[in-house]
This record gives C-alpha cells, structure tokens and sequence, in this order.
C-alpha cells in the first residue's frame, strides 16, 4: 500500500506506541487523524507533527463510547469523505490473578481492549466498504497465544480482537477490505502507569529489553506497506508463537516456574 494521502486514523495516539505511529505515518505523507481522551496531549503531538507541514487532525474521544466512537468517524468523513486506514491501538495493560480480578477492571478491560475496538471497525466498515478499499490494523501482544501469569484477562482480550480481525478478513476480502494483526514486543512505553489491577503485580518476569516504541511503529508502518496479515516485531516473539500451538506444555512449565519465583519475590 502507497501511505502518502490516504487517511489513517489512529486511536490513543496521545502517547506511546500510538504516537509513535502517528509520526510514521505522517513521516510517510499520511493525512493523520490522532485520537484519544486527552485533547491537550493530542494537540502537543499535532504540534509536534505540524513542525513538518505534516496534515495532522486530533479528535478527541473515548474508545469505550460507542457515542464517541461514531461521533469521532462521523467527523473523520465530513472532513476528509474517506478512512483508509484505521489502526485499533488504544488499550489498558491489567496486572491481576483470575481469581482477584475485580469485575469493574474485567469490565473497563474488555470495554477498552475489545468492545471499543469491534465498534470503531464496525463503524468505519460501511466508508471502507462503499470505496472497496480499506485497511484494519489491530494492535496485539504475543501473549495472546499464550498468557502469561497476572495477564490472563488482558491475554483474553487481545487474542479476542486477533480472532475477530481472522474472521473479518476473510468475510471482507471480497469488498477490498484488508487486516494487519502487530503482534508487539515490550515497548518502553508508560502504559504499566496506566494499568489496572495492584501496582505491586505491574512489573514482568523475564529481562526482557524493551523495544523503543519508534522502531516498532517503523516495523508496523514497514508492514503496511508490503501488505502483511500478521507481523512479529521480533523472531523470538515469532518463535513464541510457534511454540505455543506446537508445544504449549513447554510454554505452561516455563510460566509455571516464572509464576513462583515472581510470588516469592514479592513476600
Ligand atoms: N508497551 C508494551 O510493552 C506493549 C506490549 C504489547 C502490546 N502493546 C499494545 O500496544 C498498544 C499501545 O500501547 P502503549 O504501550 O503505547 O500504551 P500507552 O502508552 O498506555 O498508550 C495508550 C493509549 O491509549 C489511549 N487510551 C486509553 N484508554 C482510552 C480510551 N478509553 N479511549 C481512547 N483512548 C484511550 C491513551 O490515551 P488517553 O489516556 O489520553 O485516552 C494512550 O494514547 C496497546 O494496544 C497495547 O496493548 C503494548
């Protein structure tokens, strides 16, 4: 896919990896729509991008809002008449065990993570459809292939929104409508500041470095482009993968063990 022009809109693209995105694909001659709660942060990276007389539009809304979310796409076709490209980004990380999780957390999770994102695709679908021409990138972990301990209902709900885009692309195809699944690494992003579930629970096992959230919205941009349906930031997180449908009891000893050096470092 040719970037320069087409309008890629991009949720929670007020910090981290979305930010990261939003200058990509203005890097590449995208006309930027950049939405999330926060209209100041939203208006910092417009600034930001405006620098390089990049065309850059922020919206303000909230992706758990189904108000919102029209309102936001409604605003996105009476300026520009098109949505190219939308990348379902925005998302809450949540540190808990099954058992403790609290259902209002379970709640605003999935809400964020899942319910938001099926709607904003549901809402764009029509526009993409009636141009038969269209893509959908949804942000995923690789844990969503298999979870890791104190991640289970965040694991759920990203794997949820990598089934959802599977059967979409294949419904879709035949209208133009395409799908990319990013499957990203740890990024050095602030998104355990934001997180639900206790603090204490909010740091990972394994030491793991973090990836820098440029570089991997340059790999995800790289991917649009050459018109991937799935891209791994990383081989390991590819090897990952693999393992976990060829031999998941491997992957269930090791995040067994991890799970019971992370208890009894916190005691
Ligand atoms: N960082 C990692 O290590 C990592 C690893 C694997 C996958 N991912 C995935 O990568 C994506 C980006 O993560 P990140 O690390 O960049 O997170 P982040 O820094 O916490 O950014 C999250 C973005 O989502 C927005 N957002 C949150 N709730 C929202 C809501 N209700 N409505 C609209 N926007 C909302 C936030 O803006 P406002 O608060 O202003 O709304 C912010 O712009 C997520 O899908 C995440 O699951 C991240």
């Amino acid at each position: 896919m040719q970037i320069e022009n087409k309008v890629v809109v991009i949720t929670g693209a007020s910090r981290g990896i979305g930010k990261s995105l939003a200058r990509e694909f203005s890097r590449n001659g995208a006309i930027t729509v950049i939405t999330a709660r926060s209209i100041g942060k939203l208006k910092e990276v417009e600034s930001e991008l405006k620098h390089n007389s990049a065309i850059v539009h922020p919206i303000a809304f909230d992706v758990t809002s189904k108000k919102s979310i029209e309102s936001m796409i409604n605003e996105v076709i009476r300026k520009y008449g098109r949505i190219d490209v939308l990348v379902n980004n925005a998302a809450l990380a949540f540190y808990e065990e099954i058992a403790d999780s609290k259902w209002d957390d379970i709640d605003k999770l999935f809400k964020t993570n899942f319910f938001g994102p099926l709607q904003c695709i549901q809402t764009a679908l029509p526009y993409m459809k009636k141009r038969r021409k269209g893509l959908i990138v949804n942000i995923s972990a690789p844990i969503s292939r298999y979870s890791l301990h104190h991640q289970g209902v965040y694991s759920a709900s990203k794997a949820a929104l990598e089934r959802i885009t599977e059967a979409l692309d294949i419904e879709e195809g035949k209208y133009g409508i395409e799908t990319l699944i990013a499957i990203i690494d740890r990024t050095k992003t602030d998104i355990k500041k934001y997180a639900l579930g206790p603090k204490k629970y909010a740091r990972l096992p394994y030491n793991l470095q973090e990836a820098d959230p440029d570089a991997v919205a340059k790999k995800i941009v790289r991917a649009v482009i050459r018109g991937d349906r799935v891209c791994f930031m990383s081989k390991r997180s590819w090897v990952f993968g693999i393992l976990s449908v060829v031999c998941p009891q491997f992957i269930n000893k090791m995040f067994k063990k991890s799970h019971s050096k992370f208890i009894s470092s916190l005691k």
